[in-house]
């Protein structure tokens, strides 16, 4: 396995588990039921990604971080923090690519550590967007051993 898939399987891991705009939505063009229920033309259907995220009838042991179950063929179509159909995300290739650079880089170039006294809290804020509870408070130290 090269280093480049997993790095995206961890990108992929971190947007499954937070992702960053936990809902989209839909207007209803044409009238349709769903689970016994009628949806009228002209509704708003909201699909809630960040739970999609972590159901358990889609994704095993859904709270846990495991990279390893996006190198599993099809796992990426599961994803829905990216939306779906014709108007899912059109950059979803660029986040993921931008993002697996980022990480690469802040974890190649220095050493993470929580802040004194505190620990990581990763709840999140249903937000718009989903930003952290508590902001994350880091000791960075350069890694000694690059030269570059
Ligand atoms: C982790 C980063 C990102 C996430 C989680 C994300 C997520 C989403 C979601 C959920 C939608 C709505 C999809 C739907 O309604 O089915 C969307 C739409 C869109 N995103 Fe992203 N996005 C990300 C980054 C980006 C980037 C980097 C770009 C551009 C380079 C981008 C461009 C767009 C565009 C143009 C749309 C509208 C597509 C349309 O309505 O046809 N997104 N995104």
């Amino acid at each position: 396995m090269t280093s480049s898939r997993y790095l995206r399987a961890v990108v992929m891991e971190g947007i499954r588990l937070h992702p960053p705009l936990p809902s989209f939505f839909r207007l209803v063009g044409k009238e349709f039921e769903v689970g016994g229920y009628a949806v009228p033309k002209g509704a708003l259907v909201f699909f809630n990604a960040a739970s999609m995220g972590v159901d358990e009838r889609v994704w095993e042991d859904p709270l846990k971080f495991f990279p390893e179950r996006f190198l599993a063929a099809g796992e990426n179509a599961k994803l829905m923090a990216f939306g779906g159909g014709r108007r899912m995300c059109a950059g979803s290739e660029s986040a993921v690519f931008i993002l697996s650079y980022f990480v690469a880089h802040l974890v190649r170039e220095f050493e993470w550590r929580p802040a004194q006294g505190e620990q990581v809290d990763m709840s999140a804020k249903m937000e718009i967007f989903m930003p952290m509870k508590t902001p994350l408070r880091a000791r960075i130290v350069r890694r000694t051993n690059n030269t570059t």
